[in-house]
């Protein structure tokens, strides 16, 4: 079996290879009717926490990956997102959305669906070969930001392409209202882990001013964080891991992806922290951008408010698990000043919005 190639490290690093009790590939050759034998491991399968993947391609070319065979975990539980859904959903939706995108035309993609295996709980995909949009957080890349500047525009404009899938009425709602609903959210999700809502946040919050606005309303992908956009070469952007069971506002998607991709570090002390913090602008701008119109700022900060909440506990856990115990209390405080300062940048964005 190959090594994983040089971008393939964020399997490698947090999942463990396993060793599948049932022949993957060979339930997969039966159901592609190709010969007993020919559909091989590419590379070694990984337990994720959300699912197990196996990497398969073919007997005569055992260097080439051609398909991913997923097998969700669906009594995973998460308290930031929903539970995996179970395989037949998943692969439905793919379905739906493979036909929507081919039937849009653009550069905007979902993996080819090959075949629902239910005696595996699982279903397979065309390999999508390529780095997704975490592996470009690394240093080198916030010192250098061109490549991931361009996959977070990529990843946008996958994003408007899922939201175009149906267009459903759209929805009224009242600021102030929703502002006081963040902010008790934020105080309970805060609160428990003695982690304070830094007081201009709040401020901002009590003081945005009633006003309607419409939103539209779109089916959801659920979970679009960067781990879930792929890049392959050219100007295709591929996206996996969709939920598709909810509607709501486009900013949810949104805001969690960006959430994701500003509120990441690497779990040592980050010695580009001020250029990572100072990267957020540009690269809300660039999303932003090419996601194109209907974006509704203030809701988007409102979400995106929650969703960097949710980012702060979920870093400072991540940072627990990490080893080398003494450096946690340096871990924390990197987490804590970033998510500060990201929390503290939306709210003024949201002043901003709210006033003009
Ligand atoms: N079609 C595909 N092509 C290439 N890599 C894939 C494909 N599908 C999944 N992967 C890889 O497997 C990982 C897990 O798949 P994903 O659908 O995101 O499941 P999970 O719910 O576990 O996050 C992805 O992050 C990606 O690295
Ligand atoms: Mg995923």
């Amino acid at each position: 079996m190959r090594s994983l190639p040089s971008w393939a490290p964020r399997l490698v690093e947090r999942w463990p290879p396993v060793t599948p009790s049932v022949d993957v590939a060979a339930v997969l050759a039966d159901r592609l009717g190709l010969p007993a034998g020919s559909c091989v491991p590419v590379w070694s399968a990984r337990a994720q926490a959300r699912s197990t993947v196996h990497f398969l391609g073919t007997a005569d070319r055992p260097g080439l990956c051609r398909w991913v065979v997923k097998q969700p975990r669906t009594n995973w539980t998460q308290d930031d997102v929903a539970s995996p859904l179970a395989a037949a959903r998943e692969f439905a939706g793919l379905l739906r959305l493979a036909g929507h995108f081919t039937a849009r035309g653009g550069p905007a993609r979902v993996p080819t669906p090959v075949a629902l295996l239910p005696e595996l709980e699982g279903f397979a995909t065309a390999y999508v070969p390529g780095p997704a949009v975490s592996d470009l957080l690394h240093t080198r890349s916030v010192l250098s930001p061109a490549a991931l500047l361009d996959g977070v525009g990529r990843a946008a404009v996958f994003l408007r392409g899922l939201h175009e899938l149906e267009a459903l009425p759209a929805r009224t709602l009242d600021l102030a209202q929703e502002a006081g609903r963040v902010r008790v959210r934020l105080q309970q999700r805060l609160a428990p882990a003695g982690l304070p809502v830094p007081p201009a946040v709040a401020r901002t919050l009590a003081a945005v001013p009633s006003r309607t606005v419409t939103t539209c309303q779109v089916w959801l992908h659920g979970d679009c964080t960067p781990a879930n956009v792929l890049l392959p070469e050219g100007r295709t952007v591929v996206g996996i891991d969709i939920d598709l069971q909810g509607t709501g506002a486009p900013e949810e998607d949104l805001a969690r992806f960006v959430a994701f991709t500003t509120g990441s570090v690497p779990f040592l002390v980050d010695a580009v922290l001020p250029e990572r913090l100072r990267l957020h602008r540009p690269l809300v701008g660039r999303f932003l951008e090419c996601y194109g119109s209907g974006v509704c700022a203030p809701v988007f900060e409102l979400r995106l408010l929650q969703q960097l909440a949710g980012r702060w506990l979920r870093l400072r856990q991540l940072a627990r698990l990490h080893g080398r115990p003494a450096l946690l209390p340096l871990r924390l405080q990197t987490v804590d000043a970033q998510l500060q300062s990201l929390l503290l940048a939306s709210a003024r964005r949201l002043a901003r919005a709210t006033w003009t």
